[in-house]
């Protein structure tokens, strides 16, 4: 107060209508990359972080308030209670077990289903209208989970999917065709994993669909390279796990990336994990979670896009939810 001179004013809005709240359980390699994003593209006024570990999960916190002049002005907290978390707008969870090198998303279910039946509930006490965005793996089953503890309505449950596996297809893409990623359209679709499906007939390049020019010019080549950068995809999260012992900073970016489309209220299409059934062809009574393309914006999923998918899309996809409900049906949640 000593600082400045007092102007008359109407009294601010009263917090819960000013403030947009973040808050991320799991302060790993993940969860630190997805924090620092955040508050690097402004996405929250206020920013909750929780862990396991109080003294690293202090230890963030400072590190990152430390960085407050080089920031826009957000609020930083952090506490191993749930209190914490209160009133939040979006929730993100990144607790959990990680791959080895080698290891599938999969093999991590049953210590990672352990941890979320510890973290999902309190987190949807304190934040009863909250978006929950999932990302621990298995993402997919996982977000079931999520669904199932915290008996939000589906379209406020969320798991990252392939958002990234499908910035990995558009950045391999754009390689090959020279041209900028984000000039890229193409979907990956399915689980976020071994089985997931690119979309070829999805693919266009400033609006030019490349499969139909393809089959045009009856460049089969093209195709064999496309399967190829399939495989790569499949196989990146595997490649950098083995060269640096896990992956963060492209799920950090993909993570941001949905916030601001779901914060923001942007209407933005992202192949997301959403409960699939009924759509695409996936029976009615399969409640299963799987990435299909969806808009999303502050009310969560607002709908699922109708892309075309051919038949052996389809039936890649059809596969990938049957992957999911096996695993799921062993669950028995
Ligand atoms: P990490 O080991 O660096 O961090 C995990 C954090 O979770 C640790 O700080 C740990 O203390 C915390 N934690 C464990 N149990 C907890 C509990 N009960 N309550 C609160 N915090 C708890 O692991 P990293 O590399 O950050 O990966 C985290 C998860 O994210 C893994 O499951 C990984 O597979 C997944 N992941 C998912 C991606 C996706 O595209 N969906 C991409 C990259 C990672
Ligand atoms: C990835 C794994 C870790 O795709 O889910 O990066």
């Amino acid at each position: 107060r000593a600082f400045f001179l007092p102007i008359q004013q109407a009294p601010p809005p009263s917090p819960s209508k000013r403030r947009t709240k973040i808050s991320v359980v799991g302060v790993g390699n993940v969860g630190m990359a997805i924090a620092q994003t955040i508050l690097t593209q402004d996405l929250a006024d206020v920013l909750a972080l929780v862990d396991a570990k109080p003294d690293m999960l202090r230890g963030e916190m400072l590190d990152l308030q430390h960085a407050a002049a080089f920031l826009p002005r957000t609020k930083i907290l952090a506490s191993t209670d749930y209190a914490v978390t209160a009133a939040s707008d979006l929730c993100i969870i990144t607790a959990g077990a990680r791959q080895l090198p080698g290891e599938s998303r999969l093999a991590l279910l049953q210590r990672n289903l352990a941890i979320f039946r510890d973290i999902v509930v309190p987190l949807a006490r304190h934040s009863p209208d909250a978006l929950l965005l999932v990302v621990s793996n298995p993402v997919d089953v996982l977000t079931y989970i999520a669904w199932k503890l915290s008996g939000f309505p589906p379209n406020r449950v969320i798991g990252s999917g392939t958002n990234l596996d499908t910035s990995r297809f558009r950045s391999l893409l754009a390689d090959h065709l020279e041209v900028n990623a984000q000039d890229v359209q193409a979907y990956m679709v399915g689980e976020h994993g071994d089985s997931s499906v690119a979309l070829w007939s999805s693919i266009s390049v400033g609006g030019v669909p490349v499969l139909s020019s393809l089959e045009k010019h009856q460049i089969s080549y093209e195709e064999e390279v496309l399967e190829r950068i399939r495989k790569a995809v499949v196989e990146s999260a595997y490649e950098v796990i083995r060269l640096k012992g896990y992956t963060s900073w492209a799920i950090g970016y993909s993570v941001a990336s949905l916030a601001r489309s779901l914060l923001r209220d942007q209407h933005s299409i992202h192949p997301v994990s959403l409960l699939a059934k009924g759509f695409y062809g996936i029976p009615d009574d399969r409640e299963v979670f799987l990435s299909l393309p969806a808009r999303l914006g502050r009310g969560g999923v607002l709908s699922v896009a109708k892309v075309h998918l051919t038949e052996e899309e389809s039936l890649r996809l059809t596969r990938s939810a049957d992957t999911l409900w096996e695993i799921q049906q062993q669950l028995g949640i």
